[in-house]
């Protein structure tokens, strides 16, 4: 997600900003810019890359100033350029933004009616356009009220009107916005660590919330415009830990992000009261879905387990035949793609080489290509015919987590839009789904509560030698997926295997030594896993069950059980995932692994 950054006070503005978007540098980011207040009004300056590039673009003006707002862009709309950097600037309106704004595309065909000129491909620049429009009947904070009573989404802003230089003005909406106060001066931004150099007192801002900043004071407004009581808090958290939003690792801050990274990734996607999925951003015409025979998959670690999860919901909600690849695999197999064929990359960094290579294949052989990826302007994002950003925000740790869970939503979109496009589903099915997954968010955030009893199970078993993970049907990925994840933050050796094989083999391992993880929902396939679990405690194994339902016999076969919400069958496994995430990272954790940093792991495996 984007860093926003805006101060008011006595130092030189240009250095604090600058300062503070290093600061923000952790978050990700693909471009960066600045605006400043000198004799000639506003200044803007903007670049794609690091800081340091923004930098030293100003090194020779050196300008000095005492109001200055900044941003390091994590592209959602519009690929990474100058251009598309922000701030944006509508005449006397300049802003940054974090978020994403839903109904941008209604609110620009207005602004152009109006004789708005556009010069970017983001959804932010509407925001200028639209509260420069009401500042010809507002004053400053009324018109960015006003304006903001239209808008859809999500969004953090810091905005400046080139005519009141003395005056910051900052709203939120479903994206973090924090108040530094300093003596004499404040600041604004997304996160704490922008300005914890200068102070450690802080206003988190609410949403709906409007803080303007002057020399004088600052002032927050409700949003009936009543002052709000805000309790100034003071943060004792190190940079670093600031930077992890007081989070020990990464890890455990993104696993904690899924609710809002799930959110941002349907947001705008779908209108559930017509049981529709909106496929503009995907890229392909209705008639074309239509005509799709066959798909093809691919995807390495993590984004596989994903694509595995992806068969089953395409193959039941849109009953198209459905392969699904080991990118590596994939182009030595020689492939049977014929012309028409679609082919779904998904990638997180969308830089993965052998991903890469596998849908560069499927092109060469006539295969139209869609990339569920989650970096703007990434080269699988480029190559790719169409594109379904998932909006999970930078994924800093290398074991991946929210990036898996909003792809897994990704393709349940895509599915549904599929299956109704191709009239295998009624409106009223993909009614009852959609509405399902407006409620993911909060019961991914009702399973986030299991953390404490899965660090006490932990305890228990972080000394094991080994883990066997079993699951059935869609569920069985998450098995894999849970076994990758412990297998790269703690070291120790884990498999992933279909319950109903555990037999033809793996049950040979079965002893008190080797903890087995049951992904156990109360599903079609109940009964089926509770035997599986009984044959493995005959043997003496010792049972972890991770089911969604407080169902007696779960509880009295298990050693330990684990309780997630319940939701349908294809949404099982991202609530199953929270659980295997969070018990990878305790037993990282515990084995004093750097679960951020894995050993001999890169974040993105760029060489085949
Ligand atoms: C996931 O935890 C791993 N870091 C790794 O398996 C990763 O999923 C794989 O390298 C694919 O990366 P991508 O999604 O960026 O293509």
């Amino acid at each position: 997600m984007c860093g926003i950054i805006g101060y008011i006070g006595k130092r030189n503005a240009v250095s604090v900003i600058l300062e503070g978007l290093k600061r923000l540098e952790y978050r990700g980011y693909d471009s960066a810019g600045i605006a400043f207040f000198s004799d000639k009004g506003i200044e803007i300056r903007r670049c794609t890359g690091k800081i340091r590039e923004l930098a030293s673009m100003l090194e020779s003006e050196n300008p000095s100033s005492s109001t200055a707002i900044g941003h390091t862009r994590w592209a959602t709309h519009g690929r990474p350029s100058e251009e598309n950097a922000h701030p944006h600037r509508s005449n006397s309106i300049v802003l940054v933004h974090n978020g994403i704004i839903e109904n941008y595309l209604d609110l620009k065909e207005r602004m152009i009616e109006k004789g708005y000129e556009f010069k970017s491909e983001t959804d932010t620049e509407v925001l200028c356009h639209l509260i420069e429009e009401y500042t010809k009947r507002y004053p400053f904070e009324q018109a960015v009220r006003e304006a903001l009573k239209e808008v859809k989404g999500s969004y953090a802003l810091v905005i400046v009107k080139e005519d009141e230089p003395a005056k910051i003005v900052g709203a939120r909406k479903d994206s973090p916005l924090v108040v530094g106060l300093g003596e004499g001066e404040f600041f604004l931004a997304s996160d704490v660590p922008a300005f914890l150099n200068y102070s450690r007192n802080v206003i988190f801002l609410d949403d709906g919330e409007m803080a303007v900043l002057t020399y004088k004071g600052l002032m927050i407004t409700e949003p009936d415009n009543t002052p709000a009581r805000k309790d100034v808090k003071s943060v004792p958290w190190s940079l670093s830990m600031a930077e992890k939003g007081g989070y020990r690792h990464f890890m455990l801050k993104e696993i904690y992000e899924q609710p809002r990274a799930i959110g941002d990734t349907l947001r705008g996607r779908l209108y559930p009261e017509r049981g529709a999925v909106n496929f503009d951003e995907f890229g392909f015409g209705i008639d074309e879905l239509k005509k799709v025979k066959k798909i093809f998959i691919v995807a390495c670690g993590t984004s596989y387990h994903a694509a595995l999860t992806g068969k089953y919901m395409i193959e039941e909600l849109a009953r198209t035949p459905t392969e699904v690849d080991i990118a590596s695999e994939f182009r030595y197999r020689r492939p049977l793609v014929k012309s028409g064929d679609l082919m779904i990359a998904i990638t997180q960094s969308g830089e993965t080489a052998d991903t890469l290579a596998a849908q560069r294949e499927a092109k060469r052989l006539g295969a139209r290509i869609l990339s569920i990826c989650n970096v703007v302007g990434s080269t699988s994002s480029r190559e790719a015919d169409a594109v379904f950003y998932t909006h999970s925000g930078p994924e800093i740790g290398v074991a991946s987590t929210k990036a898996f869970t909003a792809q897994i939503v990704a393709l349940y979109l895509f599915a549904i839009g599929l299956g109704k496009t191709k009239g295998v589903i009624s409106e009223n099915i993909s009614r009852e789904l959609l509405k399902e997954l407006l409620m993911l968010p909060g019961k991914v955030e009702k399973a986030l509560a299991i953390d404490e009893d899965i660090r006490r199970i932990a305890e228990g078993f972080f000394k094991a030698r080994g883990f066997l993970y079993l699951g059935r049907g869609i569920n069985y990925p998450i098995a894999l997926e849970g076994a990758l994840k412990l297998k790269e933050i703690s070291y120790i050796h884990a498999e992933g295997y279909p319950a109903g094989e555990m037999k033809h083999g793996p049950i040979a391992l079965i002893d008190e030594e080797l903890p087995v993880i049951v992904l156990a929902p109360m599903d079609n396939l109940h009964k089926k896993i509770i035997s599986n679990i009984q044959e493995v405690k005959s043997r003496g194994g010792r049972v972890i069950s991770i089911t969604n339902d407080s169902d007696s016999e779960i509880f009295r076969t298990s050693d330990k059980c684990i309780l997630v919400p319940n939701t349908n069958s294809y949404l099982t496994p991202v609530l199953m995932a929270i659980a295997v995430q969070l018990l990878a990272y305790y037993v990282g954790v515990l084995r004093g692994c750097d679960v951020d940093q894995p050993r001999n792991l890169a974040k993105s495996v760029t060489v085949e």
